[in-house]
């Protein structure tokens, strides 16, 4: 329970978002995530690869629980050479992705910061590429506009941002997907609210050839009328040109 003490109140909270994040990791597993990540960057990944000897680094921005990271990491869905670093603004997240790639010894890093900080997670920017899951609903307009801008001035070889996809069906499908399989009253009313703050492709789109126009951004999404179960969340892709 929250209490006056603001000590307590901060553990209080960061038992909470770890609760949360733990219910975000299940909906991340049923959604396969890790794996249709990876599918995607493949062929990025390679180019990279083939043209030069350093590492490629993914950094995921707001791993929260670093599921996405984590999985990548144990199933080995990428080549060796390849970093897997997950950032997040939460240190309790962080921490406790740390604790489990470790209990798991997982070849794989997390940070506590802002993705985007000089010396945080981008060093190699043009060996980097910068992927989040579920963060842009969380995001004004303004704000995707500078996600996008700030990815393009660092110079960052691309980027694959998986977020919900509004159609016909997803406010609803929210809420039944959420009272069905989550626990937390937060995640439950969360979820919902997620679903109807995200942004539809021509808003992200627009946001993104504001921010960043020189990485020819694309949303790969299927019909907004029968979408796929499995699309909930679909990517907006950059790529240098
Ligand atoms: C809704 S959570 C998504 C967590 C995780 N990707 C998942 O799917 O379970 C969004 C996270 O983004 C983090 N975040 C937002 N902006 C960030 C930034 N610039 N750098 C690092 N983390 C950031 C927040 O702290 C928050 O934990």
């Amino acid at each position: 329970m929250p209490t006056n003490d603001g000590m307590l109140d901060e553990v209080y909270l960061d038992r909470l978002a770890l609760r949360i994040h733990y219910e975000l990791q299940r909906l991340g597993e049923e959604l396969q995530l890790d794996r249709r990540v990876a599918a995607l960057l493949a062929p990025w990944i390679a180019r990279l690869q083939a043209a030069g000897r350093t590492p490629v680094r993914v950094v995921d921005v707001g791993c929260g629980l670093g599921h996405v990271i984590r999985a990548a990491a144990a199933h080995r869905h990428f080549p060796p050479g390849v970093e897997l670093v997950g950032v997040d603004l939460n240190r309790a997240l962080v921490n406790e992705a740390r604790r489990l790639a470790s209990v798991e010894q997982l070849d794989c890093n997390f940070i506590a910061g802002d993705a985007f900080a000089p010396g945080v997670a981008i060093n190699d920017p043009s060996r980097t590429i910068v992927i989040s899951t579920g963060l842009l609903h969380h995001l004004d307009l303004r704000e995707l506009v500078e996600l996008f801008s700030v990815q393009a001035r660092l110079g960052v070889a691309g980027f694959a941002h998986w977020d919900i996809a509004p159609c016909v069906w997803s406010t609803v499908g929210a809420w039944v997907f959420h009272q069905a399989r989550m626990r937390e009253p937060v995640s439950r009313h969360d979820g919902v609210m997620s679903a109807r703050r995200a942004h539809c492709a021509e808003a992200l789109l627009a946001a993104a050839h504001a921010g960043a126009p020189e990485y020819a951004p694309s949303v790969i999404e299927g019909s907004r009328w029968h979408p796929r179960a499995i699309d909930v969340l679909r990517p907006i892709t950059g790529w240098k040109t």
